[in-house]
């Protein structure tokens, strides 16, 4: 499985090949390869990985569960990982490779619909302000977010990004800024905390996010740092949409209490880039992800629409068209 090396972004564009199932364990957690849709596409080659790799029955679906808890958060990886233990199920290893490519395939279709429904919610001129980074990189091509974006930029909305730098582990001002600048869409990276300044002052016109996992209620995981945006929004009238995929409906949770929270190693908050910023024997706390209360989500852009609240029959019908 060949993958772009996100950690070496934006200084170097380089590949890791993951020959067995365990380099791709590493490559997950380590954020290698990362964004929720990203990761369920990792999971289902993982699996075609396995089932070439692995001879025998049990070790295959071993090697799915180490997969699928590889990150707890992004309800895609477990999704890309059953819907490729089921093909090979079904019809061995090739059965799971072809799979893993429809995954793939599906991801870029749905991003590429999901963005032209989400454009029209990008007013002309407008000034959109991102986190994280749910572009190509996050997802197996187009985006999510920045698909949304890059949608309005090719309808000739002239959208302008604001991309929330996204500490600790810096994905918008590495991940999101590299990726609009390569395209030609006008961006500027912030520090996370000037969000609140810069709608104060009118300077943002909608806020725009990814998703790991959407709660059949409508409450929505993502990178630490969104629910204060969404706060933010709603104090400063400013509409807060997200957009995912129906692979990132989780109908299984009933709201977003049940979301697993992935904590990280707390060097990634002491230190940027290697160089230790706190006093030696300070720990940190490190949840890589928060829940956004769907009261305070404006609308849900899927590949089956633009979903408002209240967000139970529209979620559902969502992923059963799907
Ligand atoms: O920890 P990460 O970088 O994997 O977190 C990614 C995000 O939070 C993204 O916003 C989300 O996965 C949506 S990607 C289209």
């Amino acid at each position: 499985v060949r993958l772009i090396d996100q950690r070496a972004l934006p200084g170097e564009l380089r590949f890791v090949e993951c020959r067995t199932v365990d380099e791709l364990c590493e490559a997950i957690t380590s954020m290698a390869v990362r964004g929720a849709p990203a990761l369920g596409a990792a999971g289902a080659f993982g699996v075609a990985l396995a089932a070439r790799t692995i001879a025998d029955d049990d070790g295959v679906q071993a090697a799915a569960r180490r997969l699928a808890a590889a990150r707890p958060t992004a309800v895609n990886l477990a999704w890309g990982v059953d819907r490729a233990l089921g093909a090979w199920e079904q019809g061995g290893p090739d059965n799971a490779l072809a799979e893993a490519e429809r995954v793939a395939s599906d991801d870029v279709a749905a991003n590429r619909v999901l963005g032209g429904f989400g454009a029209e919610l990008v007013p002309d001129g407008g000034r959109v302000l991102t986190h994280c980074n749910a572009g190509s990189l996050a997802t197996v091509g187009y985006g999510t977010a920045l698909g949304v974006i890059r949608a309005a930029h090719e309808a000739g909305k002239r959208p302008h990004v604001w991309a929330g730098e996204t500490r600790p582990v810096l994905q918008g001002a590495r991940l999101t800024a590299w990726e609009l600048e390569r395209l030609g869409i006008p961006v500027t990276v912030i520090a996370d905390v000037m969000a609140g300044s810069l709608m104060a002052t009118g300077d943002v016109d909608v806020v725009m996010v990814g998703a790991d996992r959407i709660a059949a209620n409508g409450d929505v995981a993502n990178k630490i740092g969104t629910y204060p945006l969404a706060v933010l929004a709603r104090e400063h009238d400013v509409p807060f949409v997200v957009a995912a995929p129906t692979s990132t409906i989780d109908l299984g949770a009933p709201t977003g209490a049940v979301i697993p929270v992935e904590e990280r190693p707390d060097d990634e908050v002491v230190s940027i880039a290697g160089e230790r910023i706190a006093p030696e024997g300070v720990g940190a706390a490190n949840r890589a992800f928060d829940v956004t209360p769907a009261r305070l989500v404006t609308a849900i852009v899927t590949e089956h629409g633009v979903l408002r609240p209240p967000y139970e029959d529209a979620l559902r019908a969502a992923v059963m068209r799907a």
